[in-house]
């Protein structure tokens, strides 16, 4: 047969080759991420495209979101894309993405969604996003294992976490799974901050950047506490990603690792479910409260013109039943409300019952460090001079602070 017949025979029957594809940008690179991202690609099957996955690594989606502001500079923006809180209006103020009303309104999602998240996915009236799931980021995740071998309990104040971390350190044993990048550790902050002031003191110090907030005792004990933290773990810390930090958590190899529920996603991508051995529990805090962050997915206008109408796959990408499956991998809960979550694991039943009661008082707060709370320029600079005065001990709490209000001062909002 001839070369060229052989050849279009092949691409007639492979829809790989006879479908056009559709890009998605996103830092999903970990095992339980990847089998989230499955799920959507699985979605595609019913339409006349294939889902060609773009994957930039490093946790948090740093780099993702880099390379996705120069591409679209650029004037090749992906498809699709992996986006967090107010960076989705943003990207909708320059007229990049498509709307999905037609998806709100087939799912109802006036009703299904929480009101806080129903406002961050709405530009000027329209929705322009599809929220997945709701990640909490004040877990910690402890390996009882090793607690029990060095008899202490898992603890519930700052107190006893500092003296478990302290104690352990000096039987060497490693206390924390914690790598170098900024993500990681500032993370923490946000955590021990909640845990000293609660909601109302986080959300005017870390969403409104109120002066009065940042320059409280309450911000000065965050900051001692966080000292105290890189007193124990020092600033030599590992290259390790989350999820090899995770992995060494459930090993053994460290008693806590302090991070979001995508941890859980790997454990159960790893184990099938949660190991007995390992422990989630809230970071300790003086009120209850949960920080969460949401994934969403956008589409830019680019491609969904009108030969490629992709709102049936939208509209199946927020079905409950996706949502559900999707959460099962990805350790998170479903981003929309009334979808039952008794097939979920113990911990993301916690979640749940955490976050409702949490929304209902008012202490769900969005998580600064992972772009939910402020707009990316401020998010940036914030985080990188938390990250400096972790790791580096010569840096005050008040310098830090007066680098606070500099950037409340300087910087667009
Ligand atoms: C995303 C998660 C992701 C995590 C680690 C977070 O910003 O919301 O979906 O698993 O980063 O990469």
């Amino acid at each position: 047969m001839k070369k060229w017949l052989l050849l279009s025979l092949l691409v007639s029957m492979n829809p790989a080759f006879s479908s056009p594809s559709v890009e998605m940008l996103h830092w999903w690179t970990a095992g339980g991420e990847e089998k989230a991202l499955s799920l959507i690609e699985k979605q595609f099957e019913s339409l006349p495209y294939v889902l060609k996955s773009e994957p930039i690594s490093g946790g948090g989606g740093a780099p993702a979101k880099a390379i996705l502001q120069a591409r679209a500079i650029a004037g090749y923006s992906p498809d699709i894309a992996l986006m967090e809180g107010p960076a989705i209006q943003s990207w909708a103020a320059l007229g990049f993405l498509n709307n999905v009303n037609e998806v709100a309104a087939s799912h109802g999602w006036g009703q299904s969604l929480y009101p806080d998240i129903k406002a961050i996915h709405q530009y000027e009236g329209n929705y322009v996003a599809i929220p997945l799931n709701i990640h909490r980021l004040n877990w910690m995740w402890i390996n009882k294992k090793v607690l029990n071998q060095h008899q202490l309990s898992s603890p519930q104040t700052w107190e006893s976490l500092l003296s478990a971390l302290t104690t352990l350190k000096g039987k060497g044993v490693n206390p924390l799974a914690l790598g170098e990048d900024s993500w990681q550790v500032v993370q923490v902050f946000e955590n021990i901050a909640f845990g000293v002031g609660g909601a109302n003191y986080y959300r005017e110090a870390f969403v409104d950047l109120d002066p009065d907030a940042l320059n409280s005792d309450k911000t000065f004990e965050a900051l001692n506490r966080f000292r105290s933290l890189a007193n124990i773990v020092g600033s030599d810390l590992p290259n390790m990603s989350w999820d090899q930090g995770t992995k060494a958590m459930l090993e053994g190899e460290f008693a806590f690792q302090f991070t979001g529920d995508w941890a859980l996603g790997e454990m159960l991508s790893a184990e099938g479910e949660i190991p007995d051995h390992i422990e989630c529990r809230a970071f300790p805090s003086t009120e209850k409260g949960f920080i969460y962050n949401v994934d969403s997915l956008a589409f830019f206008t680019n491609v969904t013109g009108e030969d490629h109408n992709m709102t049936p796959v939208m509209t199946s990408l927020s079905s409950p039943q996706f949502l559900l499956d999707f959460s099962k991998k990805k350790g998170s809960i479903p981003a929309q409300a009334n979808i039952p979550v008794s097939e979920l694991s113990r911990c993301q039943r916690q979640s749940y019952q955490d976050y409702i009661h949490a929304s209902s008082e008012g202490t769900a707060m969005p998580s600064l460090t992972d772009s939910m709370a402020v707009n990316p320029v401020l998010q940036n600079a914030v985080s990188n001079e938390l990250y400096r005065y972790f790791m580096n001990s010569s840096i005050s709490a008040e310098t830090l602070i007066g680098h606070l209000h500099a950037i409340n001062n300087e910087v667009f909002r």
